[in-house]
Order: structure tokens, then C-alpha cells, then sequence
């Protein structure tokens, strides 16, 4: 494995397969009735979090924990960014303090290359502006393999607002690099320019689009990263592209419904949907830790860490 992680381009299909099957033992882990190994002993790792987060944020520190890492959240909110201190300043202050890893999320696309230039210690981005958020693209690859033993050759549908969303991206470079047949759907103005250079389908139907899917990916509506009128209201978004029952019932009988979170009950997914039989929603969430807790140990070095 390289340095850090930064993007799914910085893994081979050989490491991706590799951190789905560590995941699986993690995953064991957690079903213990004492949930801790000693692994990570001795390995400190500062999580930066610039933008909100629940499951990242929360998945991490618990992925820390079960490994017995030393971690510490910084809370940027009460630190000294408010003052106006910059990223680099504030990682190479961090880094002088000798952390072996940084978990970062932030605002803009890039902060992580940013930082891997300037630490010796290793970058996980944990969401990048509308770059990429990798370890999301895992757990939503774990899930996927779970439900369907693989992942080359099945119809994935990813819907919603694609232009903003860097679960879009990491999860089209993933899925496509493991032969996976991706469909994207979403309003005209929500799509990303170019978008089927990467390998996928486009259509702004998504009628067509979720037509014998054996996976459909809902994605938010991110109106906190829209400067300008995207859509003409909520309610006809959800009239045209939100995920009903009677969309659901074009896929494969068996189907699974995933969504990123946070959801927007009523805007792309109906609540029957999002609570019901298909979805695999909070199986995304558990998956979260033990894809995690598998990406900190092969980053620290796999079985030569200890
Ligand atoms: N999926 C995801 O990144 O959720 P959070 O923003 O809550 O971390």
C-alpha cells in the first residue's frame, strides 16, 4: 500500500480485494464480547475533521479504539483555526507532536495531497470538497459484496445530485475498476461534465436507469454546496428522480437500496423505501468500522506492525 490514502486511484483491485477480506476479520472483532485488540498499541492517530460528520467521524474513532490506538479528535470549532490559522500550519503543528496517522475531512478538493506533501505521517481523506471519500466507496464495496459474493459484472444505478458528491466519484473509479456495470442518473444540471470518461452509463431517466439493477446508490442532495438554482423545487426532484417503491420494483427482485447518509427523507429516497426490505442503509454504517479498522492496519503496515 502507498503512504496515505488519499483517493481509490491509490489502490490496486489486488488492495482493494486485500482491505475487503481484512474487513471481514475486523468485522469479527466487533462481535466479540470484549471488542479490543492490541494491534495498533502504541500508534497515535489525531482525527481532523474541518466539515461536519456522524459516520465518518464516529466510525473512525471507534475503528481507533477497537485497534488500541491512542486517537484524539481535534475540534476545529475550539481550536485555533478560528484565529486563522491555516490547514498546513495547523497539520505541521499537529505533526510536530509526532502523530503516526491523520484522519481528514475538509471543505476543499485536494486538502489531503496538501498535507501528505508536508507530514511524515500518514493521510486517510475522509472526504475531500466534491474530490473523494474512499473509505466510503469500501464499506459501500464491502456491502455490495456481502449481499451479491461480487462486484464485477453487476448493474450498479447511482442516483441524485452526482455533480457534488465525492461518493460519486470514489465509488464510480472503485466500482469500475472491479467490472462493475455503473449507471448514473440525475438532472441534466447535476451532472458532472465528462462524467463517462469515467466508464459509466448516463441517463436522465431514471426509469431506464434503475431498470434490472442489482444495486441502486441514492445520493443527497447537498444544498449546502449549491450556489444557484440546480433544481426547480424539492418536490419535483422527488417526482422525477426521488426513489420510490414503484422504481424500486424495475430492479432485480433482489435489490438492495444503499444511501451514503445523511439522507433527505422525502427528497431522494421515500422513508418506506429508505426503512424498508432493500435497504441495506445501516449495514452501511456497521460495515463502516471493520472497513476501517482494515484500512488502519494495512496502513501502519499490516502484520509487520506488530
Ligand atoms: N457518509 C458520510 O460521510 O457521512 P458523515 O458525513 O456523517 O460522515
Amino acid at each position: 500500500m502507498k503512504k496515505d490514502l488519499l483517493s481509490i486511484d491509490d489502490l490496486t483491485s489486488d488492495e482493494i480485494y486485500l482491505i475487503l477480506d481484512t474487513s471481514e476479520a475486523m468485522r469479527e472483532i466487533g462481535q466479540r464480547p470484549i471488542k479490543k485488540v492490541p494491534t495498533l498499541r502504541g500508534k497515535t492517530i489525531v482525527n481532523l475533521f474541518y466539515e461536519p460528520s456522524t459516520r465518518t467521524r464516529t466510525s473512525f474513532e471507534i475503528a481507533e479504539k477497537r485497534l488500541s490506538a491512542d486517537t484524539l479528535n481535534v475540534a476545529v470549532a475550539t481550536s485555533s483555526v478560528l484565529k486563522g490559522e491555516t490547514l498546513i500550519d495547523t497539520a505541521m503543528n499537529i505533526e510536530a507532536m509526532q502523530p503516526d496517522m491523520i484522519v481528514l475531512r475538509h471543505a476543499s478538493s485536494g486538502a489531503g495531497h496538501v498535507l501528505s506533501r508536508v507530514c511524515k505521517s500518514r493521510i486517510i481523506n475522509a472526504g475531500d470538497g466534491m474530490h473523494e471519500h474512499p473509505t466510503q466507496a469500501l464499506l459501500d464495496a464491502f456491502t455490495i459484496r456481502e449481499h451479491k459474493q461480487r462486484i464485477e459484472g453487476l448493474k450498479v444505478t447511482i442516483v441524485g445530485d452526482l455533480l457534488h458528491s465525492r461518493v460519486l466519484r470514489s465509488n464510480v473509479r472503485l466500482l469500475t475498476k472491479l467490472g462493475a456495470d455503473v449507471w448514473v442518473s440525475g438532472p441534466p444540471t447535476l451532472v458532472p461534465a465528462g462524467i463517462e470518461q469515467f466508464g459509466v452509463r448516463v441517463s436522465n431517466n431514471v426509469e431506464e436507469a434503475v431498470a434490472g439493477a442489482d444495486v441502486i446508490m441514492m445520493l443527497r442532495i447537498q444544498q449546502e454546496r449549491m450556489h444557484g438554482a440546480f433544481i426547480p423545487s424539492l418536490r419535483e426532484y422527488f417526482n422525477t428522480f426521488g426513489m420510490t417503491q414503484a422504481r424500486v420494483a424495475r430492479a432485480k427482485p433482489d435489490v438492495i437500496i444503499m444511501h451514503p447518509g445523511p439522507m433527505n427523507r422525502g427528497v431522494e429516497i421515500a422513508s418506506d423505501v429508505a426503512d424498508g426490505p432493500y435497504s441495506v442503509i445501516l449495514e452501511q454504517v456497521a460495515n463502516g468500522v471493520a472497513v476501517r479498522m482494515a484500512v488502519l492496519y494495512l496502513l501502519a503496515g499490516g502484520a509487520e506492525a506488530n
